[in-house]
């Protein structure tokens, strides 16, 4: 593998006071590049000092959204260990979106390398406060200067950094979320699954819509009959009638949150009932009527986020008394205790900084 040069700023910034922290709008004192071009490959990984950088007007990305991210995060522990979670999983998922995307594949070793050398170089930004972390962001952009409609021969991929506290104003309070019945985000066979510009593109007008009702995200419907639950704004979702867990497929529409992927494993860990079937909003709402339902989001920014009223029709359902079940807090409390290290993570799911065998 290309060894990576690191190119360290002569005017570090001083971190903000964990207390402070929101999420996205912070960003550490470096950023790693790595440019690719048609005949010649992925090259030149270097870590630099944060910065903008240029790009032509008409540049492809700008016109048609070649471009794909991913999102992972670092946590600090009480023993104050840095500790990376599922990072060969990202690098993995970060591939699946390029192939969707034609962007073409970056050796996954180095997807892990570029993460790991970056968040070393930044590591005093990796907050310590319970519920904040250094978030992670590797994206890969298409370059190439043309307007005509075909995958570009150059990209850039970058990663950048910043430290977070909790993605919604309500921290781990309940979330109320609107099914819609009237937009779309993806459908299958179009890029659903995929991390993707666009996706985000087209989750806006309904997500304005939803908080000018006084929602905090939407519950995406599939795109064909609007009767399935996909998935929400930013994370997936999951819900418990009697004793079965139920959260939708992978059926191409959906991201394969590895959050989801992480509270699934759990769930069958702890002997419970976990399926991955297409479930209807009717079922939903007839469940939340008779008290039976409880739900949550999973995602890496979102961690696991109760849901406590859930809006449909120009109907209100709230859901568990509007809030935290059980379940959900168990879930919370386990996911988070793996991250910073006060549980045990016997999937092997996080990587500490400095020591390439796992902890
Ligand atoms: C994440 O959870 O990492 C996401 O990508 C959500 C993000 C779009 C805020």
């Amino acid at each position: 593998m290309t060894q990576i040069a690191i190119d360290r700023t002569t005017t570090p910034k001083q971190p903000p006071a964990d207390e402070t922290l929101a999420f996205g709008k912070v960003f550490t004192d470096h950023m790693f590049l790595m440019d690719y071009q048609e005949g010649k490959g992925w090259h030149d990984p270097r870590i630099v000092p944060y910065a903008p950088f240029t790009l032509d007007p008409a540049c492809c990305v700008l016109h048609y959204g070649q471009a794909i991210f991913d999102g992972l995060k670092a946590f600090r522990g009480r023993d104050g260990r840095v500790r990376l979670f599922r990072l060969p999983d990202h690098a993995r998922r970060l591939n699946r979106s390029a192939h969707y995307l034609c962007i073409p594949e970056i050796d996954p070793a180095m997807v892990e390398e570029s993460i790991r050398a970056l968040v070393e170089v930044d590591q005093r930004w990796v907050p310590s406060l319970p519920g904040t972390s250094l978030y992670i962001r590797p994206t890969v952009i298409a370059t190439e200067t043309f307007l005509g409609v075909h995958p570009s021969s150059s990209y850039l991929y970058y990663v950048i950094l910043g430290p977070v506290g909790a993605y919604y104003k309500e921290g781990m309070n309940p979330v109320r979320i609107l099914a819609s019945d009237k937009h779309v985000r993806a459908v299958q066979g179009g890029l659903g699954a995929a991390k993707t510009a666009g996706n985000y593109a087209a989750s806006l007008f309904g997500a304005e819509e939803a908080q000018k009702a006084g929602y905090t995200q939407v519950l995406w419907l599939d795109g064909v009959e609007h009767r399935y639950l996909d998935e929400v704004g930013t994370m997936n979702i999951m819900l418990k009638i009697d004793d079965e867990v139920i959260t939708p497929p992978l059926n191409g529409a959906i991201l394969a949150g590895i959050t989801r992927d992480s509270v699934l494993t759990l769930l069958r860990d702890w002997g419970l009932r976990a399926s991955e079937r297409p479930i209807a909003i009717d079922e939903v709402i007839a469940a939340a009527q008779a008290g039976r339902l409880e739900m949550w989001g999973t995602g890496t920014a979102a961690v696991i986020s109760p849901v406590g009223e859930l809006g449909y029709k120009g109907e209100r359902y709230v859901i568990g008394g509007g809030k935290t079940g059980a379940l959900t807090q168990k879930l919370y409390d386990t996911i988070v205790g793996i991250q910073y290290g006060t549980a045990p993570d016997p999937h092997g799911w996080t990587r500490m900084l400095g020591n390439r065998l796992g902890g």
